[in-house]
């Protein structure tokens, strides 16, 4: 996190600061009395905003000045230096604005502007909005709806047992034990009640009607929508060999499971990491910080080298040596039992917890059986980048791919590596 007191020596934006030292495209680190602040010059415009990133805190002053808005150093997203809000993921709140004034060569930031209400949206907006999926991008559809306008009624059918949670959160600081519960939900239940945003927990959707503007549920209660949005993300790739569905084997996506993985973290001397990308290496790290054991199996020969390369992938597996994390590299697993995890070498590790990270692909299962999309399933797949810079913004603003009745967005999660698709079906 970075500091949110002002170094000693920052300027105090209220007490003015010559034109001439805000350089067009340079950020000016200050305070505006007691909060830090950044100044900002776009050519003959001047902004004053937060300093710190409202996601986990990284200083902005750090960060890439794009147009009109400052993209942060960590993981990018992205703020408006007009309005102070987030245009992008991860963020979900504004960073704070000032009102600036240039008087005879002097900037002098003044009082803290409030966040302009949105007028409420009517033209052109369905009746309803049913969002399936309770993950960072069901949830920043559905906070957008709100910020944007929409006055309607809006749902999310999440198939998981708790609020839309910080996912990335949970190999690190929640796994390790650092990271408390409720810091990783997004939103608490306080939010969603204020903003009117209902969320359905364990509501697992097995069918779309698109004729009856209808989903049906687990349960067969059926779900009325004006307009629907599809944000189920991905599911972790499962791994099919003996021994596999024991109860000692563990996959990380969810908070339920990072839960379970926890509870079996206190107990567990020694345990096997079947997997060595983002998720395997991050489980490993978090759980050598609980003092297990951990043995890595993966069948490349460096870590990471498809998306990093081999010298970093070499570094990444030095780091983790270097924290006793064994690796068995070129490696599969065979078969898992009780008490070990068998290699196709005919090694055999000894273990009392698993954890599979082989990757995830998208859950496209529900959309692929509504007719409609399978259209479009070539744009979810490979989406065109413009697509990309719209994640977030009210989906039926975007004519470009409206085609009949609906449009499909594609949305990144905090990187683009995983890669989730919104498919909007339009209201008429
Ligand atoms: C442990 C872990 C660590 C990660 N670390 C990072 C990281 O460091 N950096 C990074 O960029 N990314 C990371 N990711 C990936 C990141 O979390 C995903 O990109 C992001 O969660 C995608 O969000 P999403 O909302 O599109 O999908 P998801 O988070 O997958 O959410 C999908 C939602 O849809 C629901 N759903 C699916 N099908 C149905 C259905 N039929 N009915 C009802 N609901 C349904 C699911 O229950 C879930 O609520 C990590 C992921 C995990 C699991
Ligand atoms: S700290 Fe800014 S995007 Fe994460």
């Amino acid at each position: 996190m970075s500091d949110e007191t002002p170094a000693p020596d920052d300027p105090d934006f209220s007490d003015g600061i010559a034109l001439s030292k805000v350089t067009d495209g340079m950020m000016l680190s200050g305070h505006v009395r007691g909060e830090p602040a950044i100044l900002i010059r776009r050519g003959d415009r001047l902004f004053a905003i937060g300093a710190t990133c409202t996601h986990y805190g990284a200083p902005l002053r750090d960060g890439l000045l794009v147009n009109e808005t400052v993209r942060c150093p960590w993981h990018h997203a992205c703020f408006s230096l007009h309005t102070g809000e987030p245009l992008r993921a991860p963020a979900l709140d504004p960073v704070s604005r000032w009102r600036v004034e240039e008087l005879g060569g002097v900037v002098f930031v003044r009082e803290k502007l409030k966040r302009a209400p949105r007028a409420s949206v009517t033209v052109n907006a369905p009746a309803s909005v049913v969002i399936i999926g309770g993950g960072a991008a069901g949830n920043a559809a559905a906070e957008t709806l709100r910020r944007e306008g929409y006055s309607g009624p809006v749902t999310i059918l999440s198939a998981d047992k708790f609020l839309p949670c910080d996912r990335p959160n949970l190999s690190k600081g929640y796994l390790a034990g650092v990271a408390a519960e409720e810091s990783v939900l997004l939103r608490s239940h306080e939010f969603y009640r204020a903003n009117a945003i209902e969320v359905r927990l364990n509501a697992l959707v097995i069918s779309i009607d698109t004729d009856t503007r209808s989903v049906e549920l687990s349960d067969h209660s059926v779900h009325n929508y004006g307009a629907l949005l599809l944000a189920t993300g991905a599911e972790p790739v499962r791994l099919n060999i003996p021994g596999s569905e024991l109860p000692h084997v563990h996959y990380l996506r969810t908070l339920a499971d990072a839960r379970t993985l926890v509870a079996r973290a206190q107990t567990a001397r020694r345990a096997v990491v079947i997997g060595a990308g983002f998720v395997g290496l991050e489980v490993a790290a978090s759980l050598r910080a609980r003092d297990i054991a951990v043995d890595i199996v993966a069948p490349g020969a460096i870590p990471m080298e498809r998306i990093l390369g081999p010298r970093l992938g070499t570094y990444i597996r030095e780091m983790h040596e270097k924290q006793g994390v064994t690796f068995h590299l070129g490696a599969t697993a065979t078969a898992i039992d009780q008490r070990g995890v068998t290699l196709d070498s005919g090694e055999r590790i000894e273990t009392d917890l698993v954890v599979i990270g082989i990757g995830v692909r998208p859950a496209t299962i529900l959309a692929e059986y509504t007719e409609a999309y399978n259209r479009v399933s070539a744009l979810v797949v490979q989406p065109p980048t413009d697509l990309l810079s719209r994640a977030g913004t009210l989906p039926w603003y975007g004519q470009e791919y409206a085609l009949d009745d609906f449009i499909v967005y594609a949305f990144y999660g905090h990187k683009r590596e995983h890669c989730a698709q919104i498919a909007v079906f339009r209201d008429h």
